[in-house]
């Protein structure tokens, strides 16, 4: 009996007859065309390419599956072998299942006793592909030179149906059972720890390596790596094996993640107060990996660069970011893994919890990194910048088609997510927040879980309304905008507040200002540390009264910079306000939030540009890094949008005067007794200066690079990428050869994306056009591509316009390297968001439009959107900078 059934979305159904009686039918819901003969002369039918998604039926479901493969590392092949126990729930003709580029060469299912169950067998054969995504290959190089490839996994979202015929949804859980076909010299891992280990029959080169029964997992978990690896090893306090795997020869540079992760679970176990429920935890670094990290259960897997740190290479920037993804990924083995979104609708909860807590992971474990502060510049203001556009989302999207699911990784679910549950944290106390967690974790364990049964439970602990303040952050996109205006009555002090829409293109104009329930702090110069009230806003409009304020205190909302608002100050208050900036008696982090604040608001064109060079001018005195790297970072995007005049040098001036003090502070070398964010602030701040050409830095750097490429003086890590960044803007053809030189030479992948990121400094057409071409060869690595060209598109306005030439040129080849994935959204925002002139917008949409990019739709809106509003400011604004760069010029001023 055939199914005449309309074909799901990007491809068709595969149907095959099964036994009797009743017939079944083995659907897949394949996502390929490759092998449509193939198929065909199985049995198999091919349907219409268009219909809209759908989720898995219900009435069968799997047990457990049995699943064996063997992946062949030199013809880049696999079989599979699966047998999965399987509930049928409701008589069925059919199993609905997903399955994607696997060709299926037999299919059955037995029915067994009376209880619904049955077995389904499956054998099929499969690529191991070089995309990045399923069971893919990943090339390496032995330490003889040699070219090798190992196997490898990338699951999330929706691509583990590319290694095995699944039930690929996260609310679809089951134990595995997986054995391993490997040659026998190769280190065969999956999530479990390996239970057996036997020659193979067929062949004496091979092994089968058997490992233990999962617990019930969503699919997207599943990982298997065959390859070449040396480890480290250590047992956590809670009894825990972690194995930090490398490269071969390379185990040392596994040492510093060790011991992350050794400290890492115990502190989640104590802070869950649940505990981690594997045997074992394996972290291994891939070499052509597409995300940064991802949290398979049991079996971490990382890109070199988020893994592995040398003592004498790696700079402190790298060490903090290991430390972060580790955080990252560890806190998934419970908060994703053990209990897992229902949906990919609450993506957010997985990503944007993990995203907060890793802060917290790495606060315990580095208190010197002061990380919180970092939070606010790294994630809480980028969410900020993206969510204030008309192109948004909330928080909670609905999602069905695969590549709607790749387009929500994005700011909003990681930095938002996490900005919402820090705000939330402090809302309702460490205390209650970590009994609610536990509750939820506890109840959850196993099992799937919505946006709202973590609202329930943090509810429960805290005797707060959670879901109704929550709602509004997560169900709504945006945020507000705060307007606070003072008034002394008495001794006292009278705030009249009012909420609305913060947009990027100004205040929000029409009917039904969305609203939000707003945790809000206040404190006031008397004790900056300390809030003086907290209240929740829950209308438009409130008035607060704080007692024993006198006249000459300052006031100031957004204690630590927690809420996710934006604030705009009457002016006598934000005059007030402004010498806590230069005598630094306002926190770091209030610093930072206020000229963010400052600086978004005369992007959004409510205030001038030049009231934010002012207040920047402030700073001459700060001594914080995070706080340098924001204003670093406003200054970085207020010069880009100014290389679309003729005035670009005056901007570069005003740069160097701005950062000179502090690099004068600073110097070269490090002093005796400095740590971390020293090393963090002097790299910051000579790149900026050398970068805006500043020439004592500019010749020192040139000293310097000389001396390190002779062998003389090798450049200690963390001065390294400001170094190069510096003599590559500065220089010429020769600059670059050696630069290239060094790119070659260097073993540590780290030192490799050092370079790559900061080629697009290169100033002369001619370079810039064979750092492009470089970006695409075979030196670079696939998933490192994007960020050569992106570095190119931010690297000069000749540059801008030159990687946007060379994405259009090459785009096939571009697309087709990351079959669409969220790398594609990456690339082109990187490419195009800096453009500043209307009609590119256009240009942007429309090549777009005949050259689809389905998971980077709403990325490439959200770029048009910035491209006409930086065209905007640059209209409104221009003059008025250009003006006052001028003035300042003429009469500096006194600091
Ligand atoms: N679950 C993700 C990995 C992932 C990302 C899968 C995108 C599919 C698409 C993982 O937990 C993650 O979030 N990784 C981050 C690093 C993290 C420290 C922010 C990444 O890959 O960027
Ligand atoms: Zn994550």
């Amino acid at each position: 009996m055939w199914l005449a059934a309309a074909a799901p979305s990007l491809a068709r159904r595969l149907l095959f007859l099964g036994p009797p009686p009743p017939p079944l039918l083995l659907l897949l819901l394949s996502r390929s065309s490759r092998r449509r003969r193939r198929l065909h002369c199985l049995g198999l039918a091919a349907m219409p390419e268009k219909r809209p998604f759908e989720r898995l039926p219900a009435d069968v479901s799997p047990l457990n599956y049995s699943l064996c493969l063997k992946p062949d590392l030199l013809d880049f092949t696999f079989e599979g072998k699966l047998e999965a126990a399987a509930q049928v729930r409701q008589a069925t003709n059919q199993i609905v299942m997903n399955c994607a580029d696997i060709d299926i060469i037999t299919a059955s299912y037995a029915p067994e006793g009376d209880e619904g169950t049955g077995t389904l067998k499956i054998d099929f054969v499969g690529e191991l592909n070089d995309k990045m995504k399923g069971f893919y290959r990943s090339k390496y190089t032995t330490p003889s030179g040699e070219v090798r490839y190992a196997a490898v996994t990338q699951f999330e979202a929706t691509d583990a149906r590319r290694a095995f015929p699944c039930w690929d949804e996260p609310a679809i859980k089951a134990t595995f059972d997986i054995s391993l076909v490997v040659p026998k010299d190769r280190v065969a891992l999956s999530n479990m720890n390996v239970i057996d280990r036997k020659p193979y029959p067929d062949d004496e080169n091979l092994v089968e390596v058997k490992f233990a029964r999962t617990p019930v997992m969503s699919t997207y978990l599943v990982a298997f790596v065959v390859g070449e690896y040396d480890f480290v090893e250590t047992r956590s306090k809670d009894g825990v094996c972690v194995r930090v795997y490398t490269p071969v020869g390379k185990a040392e540079q596994g040492k510093f993640a060790l011991e992350v992760a050794a400290k890492t679970l115990p502190f989640y176990k104590d802070y869950f107060n649940v505990p981690y429920p594997l045997p074992k935890i394996d972290l291994i670094a891939i070499a052509d990996f597409a995300a940064g990290a991802m949290e398979n259960w049991g079996l971490v897997t990382y890109r070199e660069t988020a893994l592995l740190i040398d003592p004498k290479n790696s700079c402190s920037s790298s060490r903090q970011w290991v430390a972060l993804v580790v955080g990252h990924e560890l806190a998934h083995q419970w908060f994703g893994n053990l209990v897992t979104m229902e949906w990919w609708t609450h993506l957010w909860l997985n990503e944007g919890f993990a995203s907060w807590i890793e802060y917290l992971c790495v606060d315990h474990c580095f208190p010197e990194y002061d990380i919180w502060t970092q939070f606010v510049s790294a994630d809480y203001t980028r969410a900020q910048e993206l969510d204030a556009l008309d192109n948004s989302h909330p928080i909670e999207v609905s999602v069905g088609h695969p590549s709607e699911v790749d387009e929500i990784f994005d700011a909003i679910s990681y930095s938002k997510g996490a900005s919402v549950i820090r705000m939330l944290h402090d809302y309702i106390g460490d205390k209650d927040f970590k009994k609610g967690m536990n509750m939820y974790l506890t109840k959850f364990q196993q099992k799937n879980a919505a946006t709202e049964d973590l609202w329930e439970s943090l509810e429960n602990a805290s005797g707060k309304p959670i879901a109704a303040v929550m709602n509004t952050w997560t169900k709504q996109m945006g945020f507000p905008l705060i307007y606070v205006e003072a008034e002394q009555v008495e001794d006292d002090r009278l705030l009249r507040l009012s909420q609305k829409k913060f947009c990027a293109s100004g205040p929000y104009v029409g009917e039904d200002c969305p609203q939000w329930m707003v945790p809000i702090t206040i404190s006031t110069s008397d004790d900056p540390n300390q809030a003086k009230l907290k209240i929740l806003m829950d209308k438009p409009e409130m008035s607060v009264v704080l007692k024993n304020v006198k006249p000459d205190q300052w006031v100031k909302l957004n204690l630590g910079t927690v809420g996710f608002y934006r604030t705009q100050y009457s002016s006598t208050m934000l005059e007030s306000l402004l010498p806590g900036i230069r005598d630094l008696s306002l926190p770091p982090v209030d610093r930072l939030g206020l000229q963010n604040d400052l600086f978004s608001l005369a992007r959004a064109g409510i205030i001038s540009t030049v009231e934010v060079l002012k207040v920047m001018e402030a700073f001459v005195n700060e001594p914080n890094y995070t706080v340098w790297s924001d204003l670093s970072c406003n200054l970085g995007i207020l010069s880009t949008l100014v290389s679309h005049t003729d005035f670009y040098e005056e901007i570069q001036e005003f740069v160097k005067d701005v950062f000179s003090p502090i690099g004068e502070r600073l110097g070269w070398d490090p002093r005796p007794g400095e740590g971390h964010l020293d090393a963090l602030l002097r790299g910051l701040v000579l790149g900026k200066l050398g970068k805006a050409g500043h020439k004592a830095t500019l010749e020192e750097a040139r000293r310097r690079f000389k001396d390190h490429v002779e062998g003389k003086q090798i450049l200690s890590a963390d001065l390294r990428s400001p170094v190069y960044l510096t003599v590559l803007k500065h220089g010429d053809a020769t600059t670059l050869d050696i630069m290239l030189k060094l790119h070659k030479q260097a073993d540590m992948q780290e030192e490799k994306n050092r370079i790559e990121r900061v080629l697009g400094a290169t100033l002369l057409p001619d370079l810039i056009q064979k750092v492009l071409t470089f970006a695409l060869s075979e030196e670079v690595r696939p998933q490192d591509t994007v960020s050569v060209i992106g570095g190119v598109a931010g690297g000069s306005k000749h540059g801008r316009k030159a990687a946007w030439k060379f994405i259009k040129d090459n785009w096939e080849e571009l697309y087709n390297r990351y079959q669409g994935g969220f790398l594609i959204s990456r690339l082109i925002k990187l490419s195009v968001e800096g453009f500043a002139v209307d009609k590119m917008a256009g240009e942007v949409k429309a090549f777009f439009e005949s050259h689809p990019a389905p998971s980077a739709e709403r990325t490439i809106q959200q770029c048009c959107e910035n491209i006409l509003l930086n065209a905007a400011w640059l209209k409104r604004d221009a003059e008025s900078i250009h003006q006052y760069l001028l003035q300042r010029k003429a009469s500096p001023p006194t600091v």
